[in-house]
């Protein structure tokens, strides 16, 4: 597959856009300070990362690039997604299986017509280029003595695309493959296997991937979705979620064990939770393969160089949904679980779970420092649960950070409850989720300004500003809810000793696919974007100061002051300054900023922009770049200066200085 101009970022696609700013000459509106005689805290190199989770088709149909969906015939029924061509065809599903134990299905295709047999639709279609290569692999036998099947990619309505022979299917199993070059593009093609003679065939594991994801250290995943993980430089990534940990009840929770446990072609198939969510937004044809699974994940947060944040079921179903409870006397098993992660994780090649890693092909531990004791879970039933876990870990592996919830609510007599529990219990972090309108998003930019010091710091495991509503379908990811998440955003990063670290959630959204909005990137069979949200995220994670600096604005601690929200702090390396404004007004304005301390400033500073009078602007496949950064630099005549930021914008500043 072409990189095509959707796969550049806005840094990449702007880069060459460098322009310099005037200096500004206007009478200078409110005063920031910046006082580097006080250095603060450190930020956490955590502080900025991304949650990921199974939903809007995230992984089967999305980071995971197999094209074809139902490939071995395991949906409860067997034949969904596949349709028959042709007449006098009779497809059923058999029990046989050319390898395996779960995998225990195959196709059994009778033609009584040449030319006929059965196609797959893929999610929603399956996305080709005519510049790409596609892999198709399959295992094939006949009871006849031999079959010709012809594997050919087509338009909706039968075009061919590209056309390939399989001549030696025989009596045994055997996997055939062969290469198909459509001739032009398709967002919505079907592959389809047909016979070139009457006769029967059996078939299983059917597989096409896109050449290029089959290439590099991420073998399987889609590399356009990767790359906008790689571009957002994320600290951390949690993994598998979500509300997916956790399963509408506790049959169908997140089984990490079989993810490692069995070969990729053979995991156990389960439903995913989101299949029957939402009335409004079915999604029937959504299962869980596992092809992406706790491997796969440690892998990608080593690519993308982020922390791996595994969570783990810890005996209760969704809250919101069955509330299934594991009784506390069977619960050692759920705690094994926890024990095994880590072995896997961190433990040596010579102990069984890190035997199996190595097996895996990483013998190098991928070196877990935290843990999230289930997802989102709250009461008087998850404290006990909590604290047996927390006992068994803490004794075995003191250093592991451990993560607790506090459950949906960001306020509240059940948010105080369970923030005071969590306290008393000293927890290492608290996991607070905030889906919330814009407005609440601003109000809360000093929420963390009075929060105990010391004890259990905060993770923002999930937020997004909501323009309709949680779970709405109507929300839209607008350049509003953007600017409130960053005005939010500066609020903790001036706070970087309570909260160590943030992520906004869900990641990632199937245009034709999804069931919950909004999502930080989006993607179609072929396409990619980014919201504004994604480059605000963006935009402070590839900008996270290393030390935070206390600055105010007109004399006031009270960020939000004449509208402006705003943080600062230095950098890794030191020498520069790195300072946040977000103009939450609608009019350009000049900012007059003095930086107490410094002696000297370099000739030029950096300003990453991200700016949009429109509060309604979105982006979308056919506009991926309507809102996103540009960067200029400016002129530098000493460390009190004037700055002109535009209405409804989020300016990053670099300043070198000494
Ligand atoms: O991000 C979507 C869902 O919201 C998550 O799965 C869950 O933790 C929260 O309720």
């Amino acid at each position: 597959m072409k990189p095509t101009r959707f796969l550049l970022s806005a840094w990449t696609a702007l880069a060459g856009w460098t322009t310099v700013l005037p200096a500004q000459t206007s009478a200078a509106g409110p005063t920031i300070t910046v006082n580097l005689t006080e250095p603060g805290p450190a930020i956490a190199p955590t502080m900025f990362g991304v949650f990921f989770e199974d939903i809007n088709f995230g992984a089967d149909g999305g980071l995971w690039a197999e094209l074809v969906k139902n490939r071995s015939f395991e949906f409860p029924k067997g034949l969904m997604g596949w349709n028959v061509v042709g007449t006098g065809v009779k497809a059923e599903v058999i029990e046989a299986s050319p390898l395996g134990m779960n995998n225990r299905h195959a196709l059994r295709l009778e033609v009584s017509e040449a030319g006929t047999g059965i196609a797959n639709e893929g999610f929603r279609g399956i996305g080709v280029r005519s510049a790409g290569v596609y892999r198709f692999r399959a295992f094939l036998r006949t009871p006849d003595r031999r079959a010709r099947v012809r594997v050919s990619l087509c338009t909706p309505d039968g075009q061919r695309l590209a056309e390939e022979r399989l001549s030696r299917v025989s009596g045994n199993w055997r996997r055939l493959e062969c290469s198909l070059r459509p001739l032009s593009d398709e967002p919505k093609a079907q592959l389809r296997l047909t016979l070139e003679q009457p006769g029967t065939i059996e078939v299983d594991l059917v597989s096409l991937f896109p050449q290029e994801a089959l290439q590099g250290p991420l073998r399987g995943l889609r590399p356009d979705l990767v790359q906008m993980l790689k571009e957002l430089r994320p600290g951390f990534l949690r993994f598998p979620g979500g509300c997916i940990v956790e399963g509408r009840e506790l049959a169908t929770r997140y089984p990490w064990k079989s993810t490692v446990t069995y070969h990729r072609d053979d995991r156990p198939l389960l439903i995913n939770r989101w299949n029957q969510e939402f009335k409004h937004r079915p999604a029937p044809d959504y299962y869980q393969t596992f092809a992406l699974g706790f491997y796969e994940y440690f892998l990608l947060a080593e690519y993308l160089g982020a922390s791996p944040m595994p969570i783990i079921n810890c005996g209760m179903a969704c809250q919101f949904n069955s509330n299934e409870l594991a009784p506390m006397d069977q619960l050692d098993s759920y705690i094994q679980d926890a024990l095994d992660l880590i072995e896997f994780a961190n433990g040596p090649v010579t102990s069984p779970w890190g035997k199996r890693r190595a097996e895996l092909g990483h013998p190098a531990p991928f070196n877990v420092q935290m843990l999230g004791i289930g997802n989102e879970q709250w009461g008087t039933n998850y404290l006990p649960r909590l604290d047996r876990f927390t006992s068994v870990l803490r004794a075995r592996y003191p250093e592991l950070r451990l993560i607790g919830s506090v459950g949906l609510e960001p306020a509240g007599p059940m948010f105080e409850f369970m923030t005071r529990s969590l306290r008393e219990r000293k927890i290492d972090i608290i996991d607070e989720h905030s889906y919330n309108a814009p407005a609440w998003f601003y109000a809360q930019a000093n929420r963390y300004n009075n929060y105990p010091r010391g004890i259990s710091r905060i993770f923002v495991g999930e937020y997004g500003a909501q323009t309709a509503g949680i779970a709405r379908p109507d929300n839209r990811n607008t350049w509003e809810c953007a600017l409130a998440e960053a005005a939010f955003m500066t609020g903790l990063e001036r706070n970087p000793d309570v909260v160590q670290m943030s992520a906004y959630a869900p990641l990632f959204g199937h245009t034709d696919a999804w069931q919950w909005t909004p999502n930080l990137i989006w993607f179609d069979n072929l396409r990619v974007y980014g919201t504004p949200n994604y480059y605000v995220q963006q935009a402070f994670a590839r900008n996270r100061g290393a030390t935070a600096v206390p600055v105010t604005i007109d004399g006031s601690t009270r960020n939000g002051e004449n509208n402006l929200y705003v943080s600062a702090a230095t950098n890794d390396a030191g020498g520069e300054i790195i300072l946040k404004v977000v103009n939450a007004s609608s009019s350009a304005r000049t900012v007059q900023i003095d930086l107490l301390g410094v002696r000297k400033v370099g000739l030029e500073g950096r300003a990453i922009v991200i700016a949009n009078p429109d509060l309604n602007a979105i982006n979308g496949l056919e506009t991926p770049l309507h809102v996103c950064p540009t960067t200029a630099v400016f002129p530098l005549s000493g460390p009190s200066f004037e700055h002109g930021v535009p209405g409804y914008s989020l300016n990053v500043l670099r300043i070198p200085y000494k």
